[in-house]
């Protein structure tokens, strides 16, 4: 009897741990907050809100103060996504995603006997595409901004003049560019010099940038001097990106995906980017199972992890691309009938290998450099952005006279059919390059709600692994009980379908988890491995407050009031 009560006992207090959310470990604020890769940016974005303006405000001043604060990958001259959430419920999605110029084609990445020239869609002016972050934010402001555009884009543009104290991570990243900074735009590159910790980099000429933008908006970047100057430079160096080019750029608000996970709603980035899609058949063929009983991190959450993103990487690679230029299955590719088919053949028992959902060996070579950055203001309206000049520092190119990088963005078409990208993912005809179409992207800024209510904002950057860091987030939020701030600090795994690989983080996964899977067939990818996203993220609790999640991977920081 005794044995009974206590077993009701110990059932009824499980019970109630699942039912409580975690107490918040991460920064909690009252009314508003911004979680983004540099104090800076997030502090130009909380104090917008505090002055009166909405999330929407915010974003303008964040992306742009992003690009004064962490050039890595904050930008003027690459790309990103946006999704929203109104506090009415209200919801969309803005594709600010850069496209190929009009004089791109299929085969312009191979050479004569159809290989694939090595860096050409990586290095330099010949791998950027057409930028899109400045038609983004203007389409946004005019929108939905509330403020006008002189009070958002005004400490912006102090922060650009006054300059940025670089940090000890941020001395190391502009140390181990350096070389490459040199080979693509000359000794004399204001980034030859070095720089060390607790050193100011001012960028006067980004600030003229974006004082051509205050008074002209979109037009200041897309048409007359700047735009002018910016094909100039990009053509002189043997890149195709034209006055035309930049004159024909318009965002496009685009429906977000969105499904249900258990008692979830999720919405995220529709194609072009491969995020919302991506996240949705993983989410779905892992909703039959009981994951939180697994255990976070344990092995059978691993496995069941891993072979949903098998199947859903093959189908992102084969399938998605610009639906503007493409034909995309959504309807069936995101059905039940469709998902539980996939995952008919998967067993705890032993991996499927990925040469039996298709073919092909691969190796993930640069290094990754996108960012996210989650916002909510004080009428609950939400913001989930992910911003990129796809590699760190996109090709490389500063353009001195503007003050600031160019993406190289091109690499995330495919070039060639089966031949991997920098981020090892292999694509299809669907991701083929053409004039004016958008490159798939993996983007993936998602808003969560539960019970009609908004729940989390959340994002990262990370190439191919931005899907898997998201979904993993959700889940350590949703499924196992942990705080914002702990759900992003958590160490994390991924698999792409090829390479028929899992990475793990080199911390926080024992080696007897490792040697398990393996005895189960599943290939671990050895030695140094990176880190798998940089999370920025924001909870909000059941009183109502905001709980941040900043990755501790980065210098990213929450700030609200
Ligand atoms: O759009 C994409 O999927 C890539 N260009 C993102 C690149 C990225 O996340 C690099 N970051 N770490």
């Amino acid at each position: 009897m005794k044995k009974t009560v206590l077993l009701l006992f110990i059932l009824s207090v499980c019970y109630q741990c699942k039912k409580q959310p975690a107490s918040p470990t991460g920064l909690v604020t009252e009314q508003a907050m911004v979680v983004s890769a540099r104090e800076e940016a997030s502090r130009i974005g909380s104090e917008i809100m505090q002055k009166g303006g909405n999330a929407f405000d915010a974003m303008v001043a964040t992306e742009m103060a992003l690009a004064v604060a962490y050039p890595f990958a904050g930008n003027l001259g690459g790309g990103g996504f946006m999704v929203y959430r109104k506090e009415n419920g209200e919801i969309g999605g803005l594709d600010y995603r850069e496209k190929a110029p009009l004089s791109a084609h299929k085969d312009m990445y191979l050479d004569s006997l159809g290989n694939v020239v090595p860096k050409m869609s990586t290095v330099g002016a010949t791998a950027v595409g057409v930028p899109g972050t400045v038609a983004g934010v203007m389409e946004v402001h005019e929108k939905y901004g509330s403020l006008p555009l002189k009070d958002i884009l005004q400490p912006v543009i102090k922060l650009a003049k006054r300059g940025v104290i670089v940090t000890e991570k941020q001395a190391k990243r502009l140390d181990s560019y350096k070389e490459r900074f040199i080979e693509v735009n000359g000794d004399s590159t204001k980034f030859a010099l070095g720089f060390k910790m607790g050193d100011t980099i001012k960028y006067p000429e980004l600030a003229n940038t974006l004082e051509s933008i205050l008074e002209n908006g979109k037009d200041g970047f897309y048409k007359g001097e700047v735009a002018q100057k910016l094909a100039t430079f990009i053509q002189d160096r043997g890149g195709f990106v034209t006055e035309e080019d930049l004159a024909k750029y318009e965002a496009k608000w685009r429906q977000p995906i969105v499904f249900n996970y258990k008692d979830l709603k999720v919405i995220s980035m529709s194609p072009p980017s491969s995020g919302g899609v991506t996240i949705n058949q993983i989410l779905k063929m892992m909703e039959p199972y009981n994951v939180s009983s697994y255990g976070h991190n344990s092995l059978k959450t691993v496995q069941l992890f891993t072979e949903a993103s098998r199947r859903a990487y093959a189908d992102r690679n084969y399938f998605l691309g610009d639906p503007d230029f493409v034909d995309i299955p959504l309807d069936v590719l995101l059905s039940d009938s469709y998902l539980t088919k996939r995952m008919a053949d998967f067993s705890f028992e032993k991996a499927t290998l990925s040469s039996a959902v298709s073919h092909g060996m691969v190796d993930i070579v640069e290094s990754r450099e996108t960012t996210h950055y989650s916002i909510v203001d004080a009428d609950g309206n939400a913001i989930s952005a992910t911003t990129t000049l796809n590699g760190g520092y996109g090709s490389k190119l500063y353009s001195e006279e503007l003050g600031f990088f160019l993406n190289n963005e091109m690499d995330d078409f495919s070039a060639k059919p089966g031949v991997p990208n920098m981020f090892g993912l292999i694509g299809a005809e669907a991701n083929s390059i053409a004039p004016e179409k958008r490159m798939l992207s993996s983007m993936t800024p998602t808003i969560v709600e539960k019970d009609g209510k908004l729940y989390m904002v959340v994002g990262t950057p990370g190439g191919s692994t931005i899907i898997t860091a998201v979904v993993q987030t959700i889940l350590n939020v949703y499924e196992f009980n942990l705080s914002m701030q702990d759900a992003v600090n958590a160490p994390r795994f991924h698999h792409q379908w090829l390479p028929d690989m899992v990475t793990f983080e080199e911390e926080g996964f024992s080696v007897d988890l490792k040697s398990q899977l393996e005895s189960k067939g599943y290939k671990i990818l050895e030695g140094r491995t990176p880190i798998i996203g940089k999370v920025d993220a924001i909870r909000v609790l059941s009183n109502g407050k905001l709980e941040g999640g900043a990755d501790k991977r980065g210098d990213d920081t929450a700030i609200g009031f």
